[in-house]
């Protein structure tokens, strides 16, 4: 069934049936101010800190039907009826659950849009948090498209969380006996609340208001509710009355709602009412925070400010294939999701709940995250870059996960465990890879200069040692050379990028030494671009040793393993009975170069397709493990066929995809592009059930009952590698030091392509031509309509626009 379709054109997505099998949402603003909004009104909002800063109450677990965070009910009457035989539903369609005659809501760029008819009534509502801002605007607009003149009132809806969102949840005493909500009087009078935690008064207040005057407010939510709250948000008795009750709270479950007069409506004509949600820092700036977007033109302004953002994100690589969902995720959905996940890493989502703090952002998930913004924000790319650095150990290993806000750092899950390293393998290698995409598209060499301290402190708080981010990068390979095991392979640490496989101390992982060859490689070229000789001589040492380490000891007969365990055995071997092979062994050692030259590189890619590819996306790994292990670690606390346990981990499906575009097989590649593509799913997506405009972390396999059910969208490294395997390997379009290689790998049938690409700030003007119906091969290029050699188009001035012809 559809729930939707896509409308590129306004570069949104249309939810026209509100049963969407999970929620559908979309995020607003940033980790500053902002959250997400789901499909039917709900809101989870926060400022700075999702754990410690919460505003709204919105729990995931409550079925979807319930009120969460936000709503508004829209309360109608014809001449001279009471509020008792009003009619009263909500525009969101939760929580009143009465039917719309049309319902819509257009996902965009960092807003939604409502736009649903009731009756008579026709519905606009633009929410969205300006660039930069500190307040969620929802812009209401009724029209009266009947014959009869209606009297509409708007009674908007905010339900506060305790700021602390963790205890909330556990504690039923002292949250509730710290809440507060009340009205505060503004120059304007019109309507404003202002709510927060007692201790809060001075640092952190909510401010709910609107721009027209209130006939009546609430603040409790049992009051709203009735009867002792056996008035349900669905029905809540408060609305038969003619008003709210007015009462400020000085405890409980804190609402701020108001009765908002939007006129009697004339036949044709229509109302508009603004409401904004908003925190100051303390009470007595609440008053003045409500002026900020009361008129149509102020909100107008803000709204174009922020399209005028997304225009230029998205102007950088436009492209246009025979392929209308793969364009419709590269122009639109794929850009905006990699920019939603480097802004908000894993804190605060459906499935991502943003309870601990000291959870924060994950070193090695940033570090990838950041590649799939490098081309539109690389300002804000570097500044993540730096903030990653700076939490990177004098030793060259890396903390693996900080607070952003606090910048304090820590080593994550393995500190649970006292008989393990408390390193992960692989954290340290991803930010060579982010650093040299940065400076490949930037030309920004200079930034290898900064000096970055690095993390540890002495007991005034000062950083231990300073380096610049070259030496960064060269501390993170030589930790990974300095700490090798039985075969010469890099210790496994407490887990590599399978954050659940956690072996007793003496593992290796095949995965950190692929990478380590990547990022090698990466050092070396660098180095040649410097005329480093000796470097780049070095690293190529290092890279040639751990190549032929990986394929003396690791290759076992049709795929490569993925671990040798502290008695220097393998796993994810034929001879194992669980987890005999597994996707990221075959596809990072085509990947990190090390099977090039070899048969092995086909061979393992050919093993993936034979074991491990299903037509809803390829698995991590099979078979599953069937009980939990504690010597094996997290992997066998799911199912089989559940998330790393075997089910179809969506992150490393990319790099299944890179590795076919390497082996020059456009058709696979793109194959196993298409069976994940969210947007191809979008005509029967209730096996899927989540988005159809955003990548998910995970779906289960045929191993596992439910078959093809995806969970936990958003926030998933999915999204900056399938942008980057599209973008740069299948399109091929990649920066290099010394220009913009064009080597695309795409379907055969394809007739070509064309992209345009901002690169250095001047403009490439890309047509690929595929009249040899090939995949993989450049025959000639023309740039301005002259011959160049090779592959790399050289850099031009910035500020000019060129024109490139390509033929396959
Ligand atoms: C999650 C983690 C990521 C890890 C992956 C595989 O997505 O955020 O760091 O690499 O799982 O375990």
């Amino acid at each position: 069934m559809q729930y939707g379709h896509f409308d590129d054109e306004h570069r949104e997505y249309v939810i026209t049936n509100p049963r969407t099998p999970v929620k559908w949402i979309n995020y607003v603003g940033t980790l500053q101010f902002g959250g997400f909004l789901d499909h039917t009104g709900g809101s989870q909002l926060c400022k700075g800190d999702p754990a410690l800063n919460r505003i709204t109450k919105y729990i995931p677990q409550l079925p979807a039907g319930e009120f969460k965070g936000e709503t508004a009910y829209v309360r109608v009457r014809k001449n001279g009826q009471s509020a008792k035989d009003a009619k009263v539903f909500s525009p969101y369609f939760v929580p009143s659950l009465i039917e719309p005659d049309s319902f819509e809501c257009r996902v965009g760029m960092y807003y939604t849009r409502w736009v649903c008819t009731y009756g008579e009534l026709k519905f606009d509502i633009l929410a969205f948090i300006p660039r930069g801002g500190n307040e969620l605007i929802r812009q209401y607009t009724v029209t009266n498209t009947g014959k009869e003149a209606l009297k509409v009132e708007l009674i908007p809806v905010v339900e506060f969380s305790h700021f602390d969102a963790l205890k909330q949840l556990t504690n039923a005493d002292w949250v509730p006996q710290t809440m507060q909500s009340h009205s505060i009087e503004t120059k304007s009078g019109n309507a404003a609340i202002a709510a927060y935690a007692f201790m809060k008064r001075d640092m952190g207040v909510n401010v709910f208001s609107a721009n027209v005057k209130a006939s009546s407010y609430e603040t409790d939510r049992k009051r709203f509710l009735g009867d002792n709250e056996y008035g349900t948000w669905q029905n809540p008795l408060s609305l038969k009355n003619e008003e709210l009750s007015s009462i400020d709270a000085v405890r409980g479950d804190t609402i701020a709602s108001f009765i908002l007069p939007a006129g009697e409506i004339a036949p044709g004509k229509s109302s508009t009412i603004i409401t904004q949600l908003t925190q100051v820092d303390r009470l007595d700036l609440a008053a003045a925070a409500t002026e900020k977007y009361t008129t149509t033109e102020a909100v107008k302004k803000a709204f174009d400010e922020l399209s005028a953002f997304w225009d230029k994100y998205l102007s950088v690589i436009k492209v246009n294939t025979p392929d209308a969902a793969f364009n419709s995720m590269l122009n639109l959905h794929n850009p905006r999701q990699c920019f939603t996940t480097k802004t908000w890493s894993r804190y605060l989502s459906l499935y991502q709940l943003g309870y601990g703090s000291d959870r924060g952002i994950g070193f090695r998930d940033s570090s990838q995250d950041v590649m799939g913004v490098i081309p539109q924000i690389p300002d804000e790319a570097r500044e993540l870059i730096e903030k990653l650095l700076s939490v990177q150990s004098t030793d060259g290993s890396a903390y693996h996960q900080f607070n952003p806000l606090s910048m304090v750092a820590g080593r994550g899950d393995s500190m649970e465990y006292e008989d393990r390293p408390h390193f992960y393998s692989d954290d340290q290698l991803w930010i060579v890879l982010a650093v040299s995409a940065y400076v490949k598209e930037t030309g920004d060499y200079d930034f290898l200069k900064k000096q970055i301290p690095f993390y540890e402190k002495d007991k005034n708080e000062k950083p231990l040692e300073t380096g610049t981010v070259y030496e960064h990068l060269q501390r993170a390979v030589k930790f990974t050379h300095e700490n090798c095991g039985k075969h010469g392979l890099p210790l496994l640490g407490f887990a590599d990028w399978n954050d659940t496989v956690n072996l007793p101390t003496g593992a290796e992982s095949l995965f950190t030494a692929n990478l380590y060859g990547w990022a090698l490689l990466e050092l070396a070229e660098l180095a040649d671009f410097r005329n480093e000789k000796d470097k780049a001589e070095e690293w190529r040492k290092w890279y040639s040793e751990m190549k032929a380490k990986v394929l003396d000891s690791a290759w076992d007969g049709e795929w490569f393993v993925r671990y040798f365990d502290d008695k220097g055995e393998p796993f994810g071997s034929a001879k194992n009975e669980y987890g005999k092979i597994w996707l990221n062994g075959q596809s990072w050692a085509v990947l990190s170069g090390f099977a090039s030259g070899t048969d092995k590189g086909r061979k393992a890619m050919d093993a993936v397709k034979k074991y491990l590819a299903t037509d809803k996306g390829i698995k991590l790994s099979w078979p599953g493990y069937n009980g939990y292990d504690r010597e094996k670690g997290g992997v066998t606390t799911y199912p089989p066929g559940a998330k790393e346990n075997g089910g179809i981990f969506l992150h490393p499906n990319p790099w299944a995809i890179i590795a076919e575009t390497i082996l020059g097989d456009g058709d696979q590649a793109f194959t196993y592009y298409q069976r994940i593509n969210p947007a191809a799913k979008n005509d029967s997506i209730d096996e899927y059930e989540c988005e159809p405009y955003c990548y998910a972390q995970n779906i289960l396999s045929n191993e596992h009952p439910q078959f093809g059910l995806g969970r936990n969208s958003w926030l998933s490294g999915t999204s900056s590698w399938t942008y980057q395997a599209s973008t740069k390997y299948i399109l091929g379009i990649r920066p290099e030091h010394t220009g913009l290689r064009i080597e695309p790998c795409i379907p055969k049938a394809w007739k070509g392509f064309t992209v345009e690409r901002t690169c250095r700030g001047s403009v490439y003007k890309i047509s690929v031509k595929n009249a040899s119906g090939v995949s993989k091969g450049v025959k000639s290029i023309k740039l301005d309509g002259k011959a160049i050699d090779g592959t790399i188009v050289p850099w031009q001035k910035a500020g000019t626009t060129h024109t490139v012809e390509v033929e396959m």
